[in-house]
């Protein structure tokens, strides 16, 4: 894997002093507690051998992906000059695609999630970079934006910014494709706070790792935060837990249309994930479909 920052990341110069907590939007609020913190899961805890971040190993523990999607990806890829992903994670569609594709670049802003990724194939390389904000000097005929990742970007502004830097970077008739959860306005149910439940049980270099998320409403429309507690017990019998935070902006369906116009893109189909056919009422994962045009 090669990693390299991408122009124009506003916080390139804390990269480049090679610090971690800096980059994360996050984290920059809870300096120094969270610096605190993250020294301390790292090096003090005893018997537990982390990766540099423990939020970013713990992060690729739990979110590996739909079931379907990297056959779609992979399908998606083939014989395509170069794909650009946004929210590239480790690597796992990026990965995938390099596969049968001739280039794949991924851009990722969580520097933790790129020290989770294997070694890439030389066609692909991931990049340490704000999805809304890069420059590249490369140009592209296939953007994916894989596993809910525009959701993650912090809400329309910046899913549109998002949108137009790789309208920006894309061929005209350049295909635009991604994936997300379905929720709509009047989804009250869906929008109301869940309470913690345990979703996963991961033996991980000898911890188990019980999981407990729980969600809750965040001020302004469309967005909510996904909690996660993680209970490790070492083999050696230490316990301790790991806490961390996700926030979501989402956007139902019908605004589809009007974020890609705004970005340069044109909507051609809302589908359902990942099937060859139209949205319909129960689906809850859906693949939009759009081409780059002037
Ligand atoms: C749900 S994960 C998807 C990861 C990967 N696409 C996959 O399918 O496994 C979303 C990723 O988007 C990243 N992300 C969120 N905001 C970003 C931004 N502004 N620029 C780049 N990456 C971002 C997160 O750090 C996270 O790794």
């Amino acid at each position: 894997m090669q990693l390299r920052v991408v122009n124009a990341f506003p916080n390139a110069r804390s990269i480049s002093r090679g610090s971690t907590s800096l980059i994360r939007r996050d984290i920059t609020i809870r300096l120094p507690i969270g610096w605190f913190l993250s020294l301390l899961e790292t090096f003090i805890l005893p018997g537990v051998q982390w990766t540099e971040d423990p939020k970013a190993r713990l992060y690729t523990l739990v979110h590996r992906g739909n079931a379907g999607d990297v056959a779609f990806y992979t399908r998606l890829a083939h014989q395509r000059r170069a794909i650009l992903e946004l929210g590239a994670g480790a690597g796992r569609i990026t990965a995938a695609t390099a596969a049968v594709a001739q280039q794949v670049v991924g851009i990722e802003h969580w520097e933790g999630m790129l020290a989770e990724a294997e070694p890439m194939p030389d066609n692909a390389d991931l990049l340490l970079g704000d999805a809304c904000n890069f420059a590249l000097d490369t140009r592209f005929d296939t953007v994916v934006v894989p596993y809910n990742a525009l959701f993650a970007f912090g809400g329309r502004d910046k899913i549109i910014a998002a949108l137009r830097c790789a309208r920006a970077h894309a061929d005209d008739g350049a295909k635009l494709v991604f994936d997300c959860y379905v929720l709509n306005d009047d989804d009250d149910a869906l929008l109301l706070p869940v309470q913690e439940e345990l979703i996963a049980s991961i033996i991980d270099n000898g911890r188990r790792i019980n999981v407990y998320e729980w969600e809750s409403p965040l001020p302004g429309p469309r967005a909510f935060q996904m909690q996660y507690r993680y209970e490790i017990s070492t083999t050696d019998g230490k316990q301790y837990s790991v806490q961390d935070t996700i926030a979501h902006h989402w956007l139902p369906p019908d605004e589809m249309d009007s974020v890609l116009s705004a970005a340069g893109w044109r909507l051609d189909r809302i589908e359902a994930a990942f099937e060859d056919r139209s949205l319909q009422e129960d689906d809850v994962q859906m693949v939009i479909r759009g081409t780059a045009v002037g």
